[in-house]
Formats: structure tokens, C-alpha cells, sequence
């Protein structure tokens, strides 16, 4: 036997030092350092998977089909890649109340659906109260797998034979592991209970899902001191106000971290939101100046946004530049181009600028509907109908070529739209069948051409 060692980790990012400190060198949090026991080394080899390996050259190296399970929500299984991966643990991080349970048991059911059984491992709520939800939700109950239970030898046992497709555990922090000091929630309890638990379902290669639950306060260990442990970091999104979801992939080994998956929470669970860009539009005012639709990448996906602007005589001595959902420095600098280049006079205006929907641009591909926005706001002129706006704007009053312009203009097709402003020497390079391309050189063009300026 050696001596016990210890150590000190942090319990909102996992930053490992030898001494105590007061303030964690990582996150910079205060008194967030907790000691821990390590646990010997042949406790921690225990159960993990020995790799039979020898050194061959890659061509030699076989890609097994990886068969991904669906889980029936399409929007869930493109962030994941295609469906969940064997052996895959899949880190589903967000708030309370965001909607982690109720995304896990709606998959619980989809998969049922096509004859896999996911094992919904609850140690947060109790049995009954996972059937009430599943109840809410109108799920079919007899194909659903539920197991009140916090100790990961209990679950290990559980999940010890063929019958499981999928392993969920809801939630990580509130597991403990035998031989271990410490409450459920604490660093060295996450990290141990999620190593023990995804060693034994890789070696079966059984789909594991864990939930982990970002608290401020810091009470108990945050799921940021997982994400190198695991395959796939999901987070789920959306305020409390609205009932929008975004789900973005942060890590995946199996797929893109580019993608998102776009849900509403009704009444009756998470709808899927298969036409995001619909609902960014869906109370557009019709002919109302300051208000202009750019398609918008969100990863790999073109969103349609809508960017309103408010440009009014201001009382102030210094008028306001307020924006939301867009960065305000932008806005700032997108208004001294108008004043400079094209001599708005907007030094005695209030500017207010709002993506509709609550959603957040932070691409420059943004500019020219913003600059639209503005301009269109100021002289009281409606932006053409059925028309998006797509461009970088420079200092200089240029407008600048944007990346994925053949996606942004596809959404905008399908979304109805018949004509597009974009950069000068765009419209020649990509087909754009249904759509007119107008291009602009110059924030002068735009507004000459485009909104009626002399
Ligand atoms: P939940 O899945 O319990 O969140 P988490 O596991 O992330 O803490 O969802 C909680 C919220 O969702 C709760 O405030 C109630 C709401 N909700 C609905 O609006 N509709 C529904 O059908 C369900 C099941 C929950
Ligand atoms: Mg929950």
C-alpha cells in the first residue's frame, strides 16, 4: 500500500492542481477547489477496455458499419451525426428545466418505436414521476424502461445482460460509486461514476446517454468536467420565456459540431421544428420599412432571420445604439459607413436594431440586411418585397463576398423568396434557379438601387 494521494479539483471545469488554491487557475471562480482522494491505480484500470493492438497500417485497419439507432427525432439524430453510434457516450448538458428528460424519454419512445429498448435510468426523479411525464406526453408506456437508482454498481448490474440497446442515465451528478468519498454530485463522483458506467456499456458497445446539469451556483460538480470523457457533447438551450430548444453539438466524435437541431416545447412535449426559418418569419410585418430578411448560417444549416430596425430623432444629448441578438459594436460601426459613405445623418438618431425570435447573428454575412434595416428605417422606405439580403459590408462601404452563399440562397427559394441582393461577384458564380440575384458593390448601390435613395 503507498501513501493516499490527493489532489484539488475544481467543480465547475475540472481543473486539477496539488495544492489548494482560492481561486481556480482555470474558470477563475472563487472557492471552488475540492479535495479528492485518488482513487490507487488499480481501482481506476478496473473495467476499462484493453485494447488488443499492434501496430499496422491504416489500409489494413477495418471500418465496421457503425449501424447508428435512431432514435425517431430526426432533428436530434443529425446533431448526433445520424443516429446514435455503439458504444457512443453522448453528454446531454443544459439547465434545469430546459427540457433534458423530456428529450431523453421522447427518444426513449422513438426508439422503442423501432424496436430497441433504451433503459431510462432515473436517480433525480422517481419512478412514478417519470411515469406521469411519459403519461404527459402520451407515450406508449409499456415499451418503456424505467430504473430508480443511484449507485453505479446497482446500475451496472442492471444494465449486466443483453436485453438493453441503450443505457440513459438522468442525472450523472446524482450517481455515486462504491469505494468512493464524497455526495453525489461531487467532482470526484461524476467523473468516477460516468468512467465506471461508460467503460462497462463501451465494452458492450451500448449506445450511453448521460444528463448533466449546468447549475450556476455551483452546489454540486458542473457537467464541463465530463466533456474529454465522453464522445459527444450536446447542449440544450432556450430561455424560459420561449418555448424554442436549440440542441448544438459542442464535441462529436461521430459527426459535425455544426450542426443544430431546432424544437419547441408545447404542451404535450418537444415538437420538432423541421422549417426553423418559417418561424423566425412567421409574424413578419408586411411593407414595414426597417424590417429585412437575411438567410443566416447557423453551422451548416441556412437560417432566414429577420433583423428589424428602429431609427428615430433622438432627445439625447447622446442617442442610443441599442442592439439585440446582434453584436452592438457591429452596429455601430454599420451606422458610421451609413454617416460616412453616404452621408445618412444618423449622429442625431436613436438606433435600435432586434433579431426577431430571439435568435443571435454573429456572422458578418449580416451586414448589408442590417445596413438595409437601418437605411430603410431612417428614410421610411420598405425594403423590395420577397427579397433577402446577403453581404459582408467593409469600411470602406464595400460589400463583401460571404461563405455558403448556394445554401443561403437555396433556404431563401424555399422559403418563398423571388429576389436576392448579394455580392458583386457572386451572381455570376452560383445558379440560382427561381431566384433573381442582384449584386452591389457598394452600400451606395444598396441604397440607390434597392430602397429608393436619390
Ligand atoms: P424537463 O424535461 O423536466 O427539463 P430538465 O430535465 O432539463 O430539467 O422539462 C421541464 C420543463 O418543461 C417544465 O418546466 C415543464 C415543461 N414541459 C412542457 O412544457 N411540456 C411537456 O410536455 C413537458 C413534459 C414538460
Ligand atoms: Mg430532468
Amino acid at each position: 500500500m503507498g501513501r493516499v494521494k490527493t489532489q484539488f479539483v475544481c467543480r465547475h471545469c475540472g481543473y486539477r492542481v496539488s495544492k489548494w488554491l482560492g481561486r481556480c487557475p482555470g474558470c477563475q471562480e472563487w472557492e471552488s477547489l475540492e479535495e479528492e482522494t485518488l482513487p490507487s491505480a488499480s481501482a481506476s484500470r478496473r473495467g476499462a477496455p484493453v485494447m488488443a493492438g499492434r501496430p499496422r497500417p491504416l489500409s489494413e485497419v477495418a471500418v465496421e458499419d457503425l449501424g447508428r439507432l435512431s432514435t425517431g427525432l430526426e432533428e436530434l439524430d443529425r446533431v448526433l451525426g445520424g443516429g446514435l453510434a455503439p458504444g457512443a457516450v453522448t453528454l446531454l448538458s443544459g439547465e434545469p428545466g430546459v427540457g433534458k428528460s423530456t428529450l431523453l424519454l421522447q427518444a426513449a419512445a422513438g426508439l422503442a418505436g423501432r424496436g430497441k429498448r433504451l433503459l431510462y435510468i432515473t436517480g433525480e426523479e422517481s419512478a412514478a414521476q417519470v411515469r406521469l411525464r411519459a403519461e404527459r406526453l402520451s407515450l406508449d408506456l409499456s415499451r418503456l424502461w424505467v430504473l430508480a437508482e443511484t449507485r453505479v454498481e446497482a446500475i451496472a448490474e442492471a444494465l449486466d445482460n443483453s436485453q438493453w440497446d441503450v443505457a440513459a442515465v438522468d442525472s450523472i451528478q446524482t450517481l455515486t460509486s462504491e469505494g468512493l468519498a464524497g455526495a453525489a454530485g461531487s467532482p470526484a463522483q461524476v467523473r468516477e461514476s460516468a468512467a465506471r458506467l461508460s467503460a462497462l456499456t463501451k465494452g458492450r458497445g451500448l449506445p450511453l446517454w448521460l444528463v448533466g446539469h449546468i447549475t450556476k451556483d455551483g452546489s454540486i460538480a458542473g457537467p464541463k468536467l465530463l466533456e474529454h470523457l465522453v464522445d459527444t457533447v450536446l447542449y440544450f438551450e432556450g430561455d424560459r420565456e420561449r418555448s424554442l430548444r436549440l440542441l448544438r453539438s459542442f464535441k462529436n466524435r461521430y459527426g459535425s459540431v455544426n450542426e443544430i437541431g431546432v424544437f419547441e416545447m408545447t404542451g404535450s412535449g418537444l415538437g420538432q421544428v423541421v422549417n426553423p426559418s418559417a418561424l423566425f418569419l412567421s409574424e413578419r410585418p408586411a411593407g414595414a420599412s426597417g424590417s429585412v430578411v437575411a438567410p443566416i448560417m447557423e453551422g451548416q444549416r441556412p437560417l432566414l432571420m429577420e433583423i428589424q430596425a428602429l431609427v428615430s430623432a433622438s432627445p439625447l444629448a447622446m442617442p442610443r445604439r441599442q442592439a439585440l441578438g446582434v453584436d452592438s459594436a457591429r452596429v455601430g460601426l454599420l451606422a458610421a459607413v451609413l454617416e460616412k459613405k453616404v452621408r445618412l445623418k444618423l449622429f442625431d438618431r436613436d438606433i435600435f436594431v432586434n433579431v426577431t425570435g430571439g435568435a443571435r447573428i454573429t456572422e458578418p454575412a449580416a451586414d448589408l440586411a442590417i445596413v438595409a434595416a437601418m437605411a430603410g428605417s431612417w428614410a421610411d422606405t420598405p425594403a423590395p418585397d420577397s427579397t433577402v439580403f446577403i453581404g459582408e459590408v467593409g469600411l470602406a462601404g464595400e460589400v463583401r463576398t460571404v461563405a455558403h452563399l448556394e445554401a443561403r440562397l437555396r433556404e431563401a427559394r424555399k422559403m418563398g423568396f423571388t429576389r436576392a441582393v448579394v455580392p458583386p461577384a457572386e451572381a455570376k458564380k452560383v445558379a440560382a434557379e427561381g431566384l433573381k440575384l442582384h449584386s452591389v458593390k457598394s452600400v451606395s448601390q444598396l441604397l440607390r438601387e434597392h430602397l429608393g435613395f436619390k
